[in-house]
């Protein structure tokens, strides 16, 4: 067996990681856009390109034939790597152009929620000209309001009134700035409550979830500073220490709900991850956006504690047969924390080395932005390392990822209180402050 493995992230690494340990024993091809060591030791072989270079993927896919594709992170599906490997034979896990829209914008999702009335959506309205924003921010007055660019930025388009934007004039010349480069913004309701990842295996029918995880996106300890690509990760053994089991299934069905409409709306399947960012508020759950992608940091969680065959499960959403599939994790709890190089996000020192222990016992190292010379690990000017502690509870899961992170030496850091006591109690006090 071959597969393509499109991505070099973290996440791209566990990906291999997960697959290579399949009993199918595959070989596995990568394609990314930086040498990731970690990829590199699993892979059979490998190719450096642009992730949106459609051409050159499929170059490297014709070359290799493999059984199927799969696609780590956004870019390539936002730039229809999907649509044409499946033209030329190769099943992808990983949405079409047309359904990566789910991700890549942000009106489809909401738009798709009102027109088949899928509960869970903020209050919002689309603008692609000016017109009429003054009176709907207005409106919005009594909650706070989001401004959303109507595409990818990174994680970095969405400004929170309250938090990146201080008065109406700045959400309005904001809002010009996007409508400008983007054609269209969405307007919504700024929520308050806690949020989490749920992501899910999809084969257009049937919708199979992993366990909920919390990411945090600011950069420093105790929810400081400026959002980031998310710092670290944790989920519990069966749910989130602040989260119900109905939240879970009232979360579910919104994504269940999704996926059929997607499918009424397009005649076509939504084939690979969807990755639903909630949060939990006072009236319920509320969705915020969706991914068309496992999160990073949230596949580490997820991933090390998938029991069943990874290479099944690519199956069995290739074949649309995931409601034939038992698809178990392990009952652990899992904390996952990333070195960045000092000054991430706003002023990355780049190129300092770091010096990373072999990681021991239940420790787990994944490879980000990070490049390996002949005697060295060279960081670059992003997330570099992720550390994974998989243990019976959150606490101790806690303690292995934190431990490991005190082992690096270099100019870095990392968030010594994600997965702690304290911060879980903080969310769990949130959660009934919020709700009463
Ligand atoms: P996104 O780029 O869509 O992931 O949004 C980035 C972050 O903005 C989310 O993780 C939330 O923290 C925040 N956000 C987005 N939409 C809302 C909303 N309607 N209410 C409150 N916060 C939001
Ligand atoms: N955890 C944030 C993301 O993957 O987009």
């Amino acid at each position: 067996m071959k597969i393509l493995l499109i991505g070099n992230s973290a996440r791209a690494h566990i990906i291999a990681e997960t697959l290579k340990k399949s009993a199918a024993d595959p070989d596995i091809f990568a394609f990314m856009s930086a040498k990731n060591p970690g990829i590199i030791k699993i892979a059979a072989d490998y190719e450096i390109g642009k992730l949106d270079d459609t051409d050159a993927i499929v170059n490297f896919a014709k070359s290799i034939e493999p059984d199927f594709a799969f696609i780590s992170p956004e870019l390539p599906i936002s730039a229809g790597v999907a649509d044409k490997l499946i033209e030329i034979g190769i099943p992808s896990i990983g949405p079409i152009k047309e359904l990566g829209m789910l991700e890549c914008s942000k009106s489809y999702v909401r738009e798709l929620m009102q027109e088949y009335s899928i509960p869970g959506a903020p209050k919002f309205r689309i603008f692609s000209s000016l017109e009429g924003i003054d009176e709907f921010l207005d409106s919005l007055s009594g909650t706070g309001y989001v401004l959303k660019p109507d595409g990818l930025t990174g994680g970095k388009g969405v400004k929170v009134s309250g938090e990146h934007i201080s008065s109406k004039q700045e959400a309005i010349d904001y809002c010009r700035e996007v409508i400008e480069a983007h054609g269209k913004i969405v307007i919504e309701e700024k929520l308050v409550g806690e949020e989490f990842s749920l992501q899910s295996f999809v084969d257009g029918k049937t919708v199979v979830d992993t366990p909920p995880v919390q990411d945090h996106k600011r950069a420093y300890n105790g929810d400081t500073g400026p959002n980031t690509g998310g710092m670290g990760s944790y989920s519990g053994t069966a749910n989130l220490p602040f989260l119900s089991k109905k939240d879970l299934e009232d979360a579910h069905n919104i994504t269940v709900a999704v996926n059929e409409a997607m499918f009424k709306k397009s005649g076509k399947y939504y084939k690979g991850i969807m990755y639903g960012g909630f949060i939990a508020t006072k009236d319920g759950i509320k969705l915020i956006e969706y991914n068309a992608r496992f999160g990073d940091p949230e596949a580490m969680n997820v991933l090390s504690i998938l029991k069943t065959d990874l290479v099944t499960i690519c199956k069995a959403i290739i074949d649309s047969t995931l409601s034939k599939t038992t698809i178990e994790f392990e009952k652990k709890a899992t904390v996952c924390k990333y070195i960045v190089p000092e000054g991430y996000p706003d002023n990355p020192k780049s190129g300092d080395t770091v010096n990373v222990p072999e990681p021991t016992g239940t420790q787990k190292l994944y490879f980000a932005s990070i490049n390996e010379t002949d005697d060295n690990l060279v960081m670059g000017t992003s997330r570099a390392l992720a550390f994974v502690g998989v243990a019976d509870t959150i606490d101790e899961a806690e303690k292995i990822a934190e431990h490991a992170c005190k082992q690096v030496k270099g100019s870095v850091r990392h968030r010594s209180d994600i997965g702690t006591e304290a911060l879980i109690q903080k969310r769990i006090d949130h959660m009934k402050q919020i709700r009463g």
